[in-house]
C-alpha cells in the first residue's frame, strides 16, 4: 500500500444542512451540544471539550455538507492540496473559530474538509459518576443524584460513511487521511467479501479510539452516522430519558457494541440524520495488529439490542 499523504489527528465536526436553525438547535441542545456562536445562516454548536465546535448547520437544504478531520499542521493541509487528486487549494475558514481548510472529494464524492489552526476555547466543567463497583468502593459518604437534563458531550468520535465500494472508500481514507485498519468484518462464509471496516488515526504508541471513520457496505452511499462522546453511563442514560421525554426519534439502544465496545444510544435529528452516544471505547495504538472477524463476531451488541433494519439502512446525503 502506497505511504498515506498526511496522517489526520483527529475527526473535528460534521457539516450539514438544515431548513430550520431553530428546530436544529432545538434538536442539538436536547441532544448535549451547547450553542458556541449562532450567525443568521449557520449554527455552530461545541461540547464541554476544548474544541470550538464539533457541529455545524448551514440554513439550507438537508444536506450533508462535509465531515471535518484535523491537521497536524498547515504544512499537511499544503501537501495535501499539492497532492490529493481534486482538491482544493489551502484557503481560510471564513467563519467563527477561523484555521485554514483543504476539501477534497472521498470516493462516493462527500466532501472531507481537512483543517487546522481552528480556535480552541476554554473546557467547561464535567459531571461525573464515581461508582462503587465489585471490585473497588470509591464514592465514599457521597450520595449518587443524576439530574433530568441533557447528555454532556465532550467531543466528536468518528463518522460512518455506507459506501456500495468498501474497498475503495477504505482505501482512500488511508491514502488521504493516514487512516489504519483497526478490525475488518468479512461475510460468514466468505473471508474475502469485506462488509465494514474500523478505522482509527495512527498516532504511533499513542493509544487513539478504536475508530474514527468506518466504512459499511451497502447499496447505497451516505452518511450512516455520526458520533459523539459523553461523559459516562449516567450521561449517556441521563441523555436518553431527555431525548425521550422531548419527543425526539430513537433508533437503537442501549447497548455495548461489539467492536469498539462503546456503550451506545443512537437518535435521529429532525431530518433523520443519525447522531450517537457513547462512552468507554476501546483504545489501540500501534502495537496492536488490525484484526479480521466474521460478522457473527463483529457486527453485534454485547448487551442490549441488536441493530434494527432502519439503522443499517441509513445513508443521509
Ligand atoms: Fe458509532
Amino acid at each position: 500500500m502506497s505511504e498515506p499523504i498526511i496522517k489526520a489527528l483527529d475527526v473535528a465536526w460534521i457539516r450539514l444542512g438544515a431548513p430550520d436553525l431553530d428546530v436544529a438547535e432545538t434538536f442539538l441542545t436536547d441532544f448535549g451540544l451547547l450553542r458556541q456562536v449562532r450567525t443568521s445562516d449557520a449554527l455552530y454548536m461545541r461540547g464541554t471539550g476544548e474544541a470550538h465546535h464539533l457541529h455545524i448547520t448551514q440554513r439550507g437544504p438537508d444536506r450533508v455538507l462535509g465531515i471535518g478531520f484535523l491537521a497536524e499542521s498547515e504544512a499537511d493541509l499544503h501537501r495535501l492540496a499539492a497532492r490529493a487528486a481534486g482538491a482544493s487549494g489551502v484557503m481560510p475558514l471564513n467563519e467563527p473559530g477561523g484555521g485554514k481548510v483543504v476539501r477534497l472529494k472521498e470516493h462516493n464524492g462527500f466532501t472531507i474538509e481537512v483543517v487546522h489552526g481552528v480556535a480552541s476555547v476554554a473546557k467547561l466543567p464535567e459531571r461525573h459518576s464515581v461508582m462503587n463497583t465489585g471490585a473497588a468502593r470509591e464514592r465514599l459518604g457521597v450520595f449518587q443524584r443524576i439530574d433530568a437534563r441533557p447528555s454532556q458531550v465532550k467531543r466528536m468520535g468518528h463518522a460512518v460513511l455506507s459506501t456500495p465500494d468498501i474497498e475503495a472508500s477504505v482505501a482512500w481514507a488511508h491514502r488521504h487521511l493516514g487512516f489504519v485498519v483497526s478490525e475488518h468484518v468479512h461475510a460468514e462464509d466468505d473471508p474475502d467479501l469485506l462488509l465494514a471496516s474500523f478505522n482509527r488515526a495512527d498516532r504511533g504508541d499513542e493509544f487513539v479510539d478504536h475508530h474514527i471513520m468506518m466504512f459499511g457496505r451497502h447499496q447505497r452511499a451516505g452518511l450512516n452516522h455520526i458520533s459523539y462522546e459523553v461523559q459516562d453511563i449516567d450521561d449517556l442514560h441521563a441523555g436518553h430519558d431527555w431525548l425521550k421525554s422531548q419527543g425526539h426519534h430513537h433508533l437503537w439502544g442501549i447497548g455495548r457494541h461489539l467492536l469498539g465496545s462503546q456503550i451506545f444510544d443512537y437518535w435521529k435529528d429532525p431530518w433523520g440524520r443519525v447522531h450517537e452516544h457513547w462512552t468507554d471505547t476501546d483504545v489501540l495504538n500501534a502495537a496492536m495488529p488490525a484484526r479480521k472477524v466474521p460478522r457473527s463476531q463483529g457486527l453485534r451488541s454485547q448487551w442490549g439490542p441488536q441493530a434494527p433494519q432502519e439503522f443499517r439502512d441509513a445513508a443521509s446525503v
